[in-house]
């Protein structure tokens, strides 16, 4: 039979979305793949009474072990009405690559997936994600369909290159497929280098336009946007600072994200920003002590330095601070 996610205390995102459509904000999708990454979501969140969606992808999944991510995530609710918040918690399979793979986070307590069959031709995405969506649907689990190309960050390739969603094709995929929420390319990209840009220029504006096509032709679905880290100057120059190499890595403008989250975007992604904080704050710690090898001494200041990211992501970026 498998696990019912109402069973651990988690919902699913029907409700969530609905009331970021309404009230013109987005829901935060966090990534995570261990304990301290959690217990940070979870007390920013909790502190700003927001919403939140946790999400891991199929990687994180093994590496956290199935049975350990349900007891987290029964924990994460838990911890946050300790917290003194019922904030709404919903685990969602993000980037799910099969059938299989969903029905199995499914059964195993997940209340939300997505099935990423975005580099399949229209009518195998579709087919794909329809069969997704029923196996769901009849366990009130939501789903997440993606329709365009985001450009990876193997891919090396600008903005400009990599495949916007055509808003001609969103319609008769939402109707196709039973969806309840629909992943769209307007210019983000996954990873630390999203836009290649020389130092002095600015990056890219996202294609709002298409933005805008996608919501005329699907009035009130909740649209999703992936690949939305900022990359935030701060955290990049920490780690540079203390022995990490990374150069030109570059992310999407606040201001762009705010102006998405008060439109039908009712759900942005961000991983990694939480990775850059987390390894800024790893590094400054071994290189600021390096006699220390407790590792609650540096996985602790990582941890309390996420929960001040997250914050603010809730307050100034997704407007999702005080919706819960
Ligand atoms: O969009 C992908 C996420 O950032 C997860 O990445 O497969 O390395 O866990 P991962
Ligand atoms: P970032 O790499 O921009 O954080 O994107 C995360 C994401 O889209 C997860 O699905
Ligand atoms: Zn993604």
């Amino acid at each position: 039979m498998g696990i019912f996610y109402g069973d651990l205390g988690l919902v699913n995102t029907e409700d969530m979305l609905a009331g970021a459509m309404k009230g013109g904000y987005a829901v935060p999708a966090y990534n995570f793949n261990n304990l301290e990454q959690l217990q940070a979501i979870i007390q920013a969140c909790a502190e700003t009474r927001s919403p939140v969606i946790i999400q891991v992808s199929k990687g994180a999944r093994s590496y956290a072990n199935s049975t350990m991510l349900r007891y987290m995530a029964m924990g994460a609710v838990q911890y946050a009405q300790e917290l003194g918040a019922d904030i709404p918690v919903a685990l969602h399979l993000d980037h799910g690559d099969s059938y299989e793979l969903c029905v199995d986070c499914i059964n195993s307590g997940f209340s939300s997936v997505m099935i990423d069959g975005s580099h399949l031709p229209f009518a195998e995405n579709a087919a794909l994600t329809k069969k997704v969506a029923d196996f769901a649907h009849a366990r009130k689990v939501t789903v997440e369909g993606e329709l365009g190309v985001l450009a990876g960050i193997e891919d090396e390739v600008s903005s400009q290159h990599s495949h916007y969603t055509n808003p001609e094709e969103v319609q008769e995929f939402v109707n196709r497929t039973g969806v309840d929420s629909l992943a769209i390319s307007i210019g983000t990209s996954h990873g630390a280098y999203k836009f290649k840009i020389k130092p002095g220029e600015t990056v890219p504006p996202l294609r709002f336009d298409i933005l805008a096509e996608v919501e005329r032709r699907l009035p009130g679905f909740p649209i999703v946007l992936h690949g939305a880290s900022s990359v935030l100057p701060v955290y990049v120059d920490i780690i540079n600072k203390y022995g990490g190499a990374l150069e030109n890595a570059v992310g999407v403008p606040e201001d762009q994200l705010r102006q998405a989250a008060r439109s039908a975007v009712c759900k942005i992604n961000v991983d990694s920003d939480g990775r850059l904080v987390f390894t800024a704050k790893v590094r400054e710690a071994f290189a600021k002590d390096p006699k220390e090898f407790d590792p609650r001494k540096y996985l602790g200041p990582a941890r309390s330095e996420l929960v001040l990211m997250y914050k603010a992501k809730n307050e100034n970026v997704m407007g999702s601070a005080g919706r819960a």
